[in-house]
């Protein structure tokens, strides 16, 4: 019997689980469930991730501790995790006394290694919020190509990168304050020192994918740098030792806490279990980390050169997934297509989802599509219409001609015996986390069974006379080869499975259990297992996720809204669906107006504007500047019919005074000015 660790990702504590997340998790609870099916001794642990500035600011923009903050998501998150199936032996948060112990002891220890440098960094800091600003909370004007509002690492526009200090005219987001340049010791944690452990660690057999090794590879060519482990103050997290108001950055102690997680386990609920076992350099156990490929970054190098610098052992496996679209596309709440777990779980049986990925799952790093209709048709025709398709058929006869008594004897060992068998390949496709291929087998016996009950055709056996015993034997057979499959998609459907467990009444569904067949076995009465996935079910559930970006999950309450607009990122581009939400009320007070381009001229001294001369059907034109030089050359906007916001308050630029402001769609590789159709005349209302 193997001991085996097994982890999830620890998902970020300030935001719902959705579809996306879902994948991951549910892949891992289908392999910790087959692999405990296989007979071995399995944990599985998870936590919140409950460390950053992003939970720091959260917390703050809802008006909450971080600890109130962290506390409500975690919650949410377990309800969710619990709505799946996706069942932890123990679901812990970084933000624990016994992760900051550990984090301290595997900090020191490297410390003690020589493994940690300390030296100034500058940065810039936010002198109104006082902190010190990532990249992501400073805007400013490109120094390359001079667009405005453009972040702190790269511009948007023109695609340069830079560093934040380049920036002209940088502001910071939280305050909108100019920030200034300061500097500030910094801990960094030695990762050159690991260069060569870590080249050979991640080519050994079975440490990783082999595409992620070869991602790998180009990076240890590139040279691996020092990481800087350490945040100023105000950070919520944990203080490093022996340096005061430094903290560790949040992705120190998040792995930590796949060990303090389950140290928390073994103190809360399995005392006899050993956390040295588990995490002794020489340990024999197998410790698995399943994680999105986003995250691998951090898993295949600071996370084991940390635990090789503390003299811990490091894990036997990563398990990489891929990300998830929804059909076809990045999930997208304008779409309905940002689906959170507890929206789905409002409309649609957890196990549909299960059974979806599970057909799509590979051990390929490969990302996986969410069709709606396939999934639709999938389950329906896979699910409802071949296994428990079976059972109903079988069922009926045994429960009301025949005492709830399977036959005496099997008429069909080996076709019985073939489905038995197939469980040694099925079961090593689980193991290996070849989910799909282990799908395929199972649909295939299902078929061979509807086909073996198809030419048998008990109904109509029951009607002709003398043929009782035929009818129960044919039955028996099917109920036999039905629970064969019930077995092998238990990892799946852990809910389906337990049904059908109590239905034929049987103490045990490990695999090893199916290679009895079941003779003279009572079963209970059948009950209906799994209904059809109703397509306005899907619809509805579309629908609602389109809603629910009026009501954001940690939506704070109104007193405390305003002060959410001060403090988070608010100039920020949203993404679709993400904008804050108006009213037809706020959005009538827009008067936008037709305009016909009169003159279009380039702008001396500006590489990123056109002066405008509009007719927007007033007595006097209208001066507009347009940030759109890049895109259009003037002669082709001349004559042209554009849409304008007319009752914009006038703009004093450095080149003259605009009036209003003319709308272009973008989306950073290009911008395209909206037009209405021919027919429309300068000043023309538009809504
Ligand atoms: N907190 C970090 C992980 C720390 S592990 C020590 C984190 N959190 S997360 O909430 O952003 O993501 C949790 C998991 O969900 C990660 O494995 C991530 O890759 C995965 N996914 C998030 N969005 C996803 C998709 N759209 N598709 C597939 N997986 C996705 O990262
Ligand atoms: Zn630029």
């Amino acid at each position: 019997m193997r001991k085996i660790l097994v982890t999830n990702a620890l998902p970020y504590a300030n935001g719902p689980i959705h579809m996306g997340h879902l994948l991951g998790y549910i892949q891992a609870d289908i392999w910790v469930r087959a692999m405990r099916a296989m007979g071995h001794d399995v944990t599985y642990v998870c936590a919140d991730d409950a460390h950053g500035t992003a939970i720091m600011l959260r917390a703050e923009a809802n008006g909450i501790t971080p600890e109130a903050q962290i506390a409500n998501v975690q919650k949410e998150h377990i309800r969710d995790f619990d709505g799946f199936g996706v069942h932890f032996d123990h679901y812990d948060s970084t933000n624990s006394e016994e992760n900051k112990n550990r984090s301290s002891e595997i900090y020191i220890k490297n410390r003690e290694a020589d493994n940690i440098a300390v030296r100034p960094v500058k940065q810039l800091f936010d002198p109104e919020k006082g902190m010190f600003l990532s990249d992501r909370f400073i805007k400013g004007t490109c120094p390359k190509c001079k667009a405005e509002d453009q972040y702190g690492d790269s511009c948007e526009v023109c695609g340069a990168t830079y560093n934040a200090t380049e920036l002209l005219n940088p502001k910071s987001t939280l305050s909108g304050a100019a920030p200034v340049e300061k500097s500030s010791d910094h801990y960094f944690f030695k990762l050159p020192n690991f260069a060569e452990y870590l080249q050979k660690w991640t080519r050994d057999e079975g440490r990783l994918p082999v595409s992620i090794a070869n991602k790998l590879d180009e990076w240890f060519e590139a040279g691996l740098n020092d990481w800087d482990i350490s945040r100023d103050a105000p950070y919520f997290g944990f203080e490093i030792p022996d340096a005061p108001n430094k903290y560790f950055y949040v992705w120190v102690d998040a792995p930590i806490g796949y060990m303090s997680s389950f140290e928390n386990y073994i103190k809360t609920k399995r005392p006899e279990l050993n956390f040295e076992d588990y995490w002794k350099k020489d340990s024999k156990n197998e410790v698995y980390h399943f994680i999105g490929k986003d995250i691998v970054y951090f898993h295949a190098l600071f996370w084991p050169a940390m635990l090789e610098g503390a003299n811990y052992r490091t894990p036997s496996g990563l398990f990489v997934n891929g990300f998830l679209t929804v059909n076809g596309q990045k999930m997208s709440k304008s779409r309905g297509t940002f689906i959170k777990a507890e929206t789905y779980l409002e409309h649609l049986n957890p196990e549909y989802l299960r059974y979806y990925f599970a057909s799509k799952l590979s051990d390929k790093v490969e990302d996986s599509d969410l069709n709606l209709d396939d999934f639709v048709q999938k389950v329906n025709s896979d699910l409802v219409g071949k296994v428990v398709n079976i059972a109903s058929r079988c069922a009926k006869f045994i429960n009301t001609k025949f005492d709830n008594k399977l036959s005496a004897t099997c008429t069909e060992p080996e076709l019985v015996q073939s489905f038995i068998d197939a469980g040694a390949s099925i079961a090593s496709q689980y193991e290996a986390r070849e989910f799909s291929a282990a799908i395929r087998e199972i649909m295939a016996l299902a078929d061979r069974a509807n086909q073996y009950i198809d030419e048998k055709k008990p109904w109509a056996l029951a009607k002709q006379e003398g043929q009782e015993q035929q009818v129960h034997d044919v039955c028996s057979v099917g109920i036999n080869l039905f629970r064969q499959l019930a077995v092998y998609l238990a990892p799946v459907l852990p809910t389906l499975a337990k049904q059908v467990q109590d239905f034929l009444q049987l103490e045990s569904f490990d695999f090893a259990s199916r290679e009895t067949i079941l003779v003279s076995h009572e079963i209970a009465l059948f009950q209906p297992l799994m209904q059809r996935v109703d397509p306005k079910a899907v619809a509805a559930m579309v629908d609602a996720s389109k809603d629910s970006l009026a009501a954001p999950a940690a939506e704070p309450a109104k007193a405390e809204k305003k002060k959410e607009k001060k403090a988070a990122p608010a100039k920020v581009e949203p993404k679709v669906g993400e904008a804050e939400i108006i009213t037809i009320d706020d959005f009538v007070k827009v008067d936008l107006r037709v305009a016909e381009v009169l003159e279009a001229a380039h702008v001396e001294g500006s590489d990123k504007l056109l002066q405008l001369t509009l007719n927007v059907g007033e007595a006097e034109p209208r001066n507009v500047f347009s940030g759109i030089r890049e895109f259009y050359e003037p002669q082709d906007l001349k004559g042209k019919l554009v849409v304008m916001v007319a009752n914009l308050a006038p703009r004093k630029m450095r080149f003259g005074i605009s009036n209003g402001m003319v709308l272009a769609a973008g989306n950073g590789e290009g911008v395209w000015v909206i037009s209405p159709e021919s027919g429309a005349k300068p000043g023309d209302k538009v809504s």
